[in-house]
C-alpha cells in the first residue's frame, strides 16, 4: 500500500500527516509506504516549518529530514491512496486528473473517522503553536485508524 499525504504546502500538515504514518508503520510493521506533496511552489525544497518539526518532536517523531515538493500527476500511478487536508487541497488534486476513476484513490483524511463528511484539518501555517498541536491531535487519529484498517486488510 503506497499514501499520499497533501495539503498546500507541503511544509505543516501533509508533513505532519506523512511523519505520523511512516511511525505507525513502523509500529504495526506494516508493508506500506508514505510520501507527501503540495501545490504551492513557493517552499519547494524546504524543510517543513519549524513550528511543525517542533510539535512533532514533542511526539517524539523526526520530520526535518523531510523536503517540500509538488503533486504530480504521475503521483495518480504511484500511489495506492491520496488524502488531502481540506478542500482546497481536493479541488487541487481533482484539477489534475485525467478521469474521474483517478479521484477514486482521493479523499479526505478525515472521512476514515467520519465518513463523507469532508472535515477539514485546518491549515495551522498563519496561526500559533496551538494550530501545529491540534493538527497533530487530528492526524495522530485518523492515521492510528488508516493503520489499524491497513493491518485488518479492510483499506
Ligand atoms: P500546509 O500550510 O498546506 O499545511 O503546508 C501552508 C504552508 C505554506 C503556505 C500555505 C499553506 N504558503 O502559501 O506558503
Amino acid at each position: 500500500m503506497k499514501i499520499l499525504m497533501v495539503c498546500l504546502g507541503n511544509i505543516c500538515r501533509s508533513p505532519m500527516a506523512e511523519g505520523i504514518m511512516q511511525a505507525k508503520i513502523e509500529k504495526y510493521k506494516l508493508s506500506a509506504e508514505v510520501d507527501s506533496a503540495g501545490f504551492e511552489p513557493f517552499h519547494t525544497g524546504d524543510a517543513p516549518d519549524q513550528r511543525a518539526v517542533k510539535v512533532m518532536k514533542m511526539h517524539g517523531i523526526d520530520i526535518s529530514a523531510q523536503r517540500s515538493r509538488l503533486f504530480r500527476k504521475s503521483d495518480f500511478d504511484r500511489f495506492d491512496r491520496i488524502y488531502v487536508m481540506d478542500s482546497g487541497n481536493f479541488n487541487d488534486v481533482k484539477s489534475m486528473a485525467a478521469s474521474p476513476d483517478q479521484m477514486k484513490k482521493v479523499d479526505y483524511i478525515l472521512n476514515i473517522l467520519h465518513p463523507n463528511s469532508n472535515i477539514p484539518v485546518p491549515d495551522p501555517y498563519y496561526g500559533g503553536e496551538e494550530g501545529f498541536e491540534k493538527a497533530h491531535q487530528l492526524l495522530d487519529a485518523a492515521i492510528e485508524l488508516v493503520a489499524v484498517e491497513l493491518t485488518k486488510g479492510v483499506l
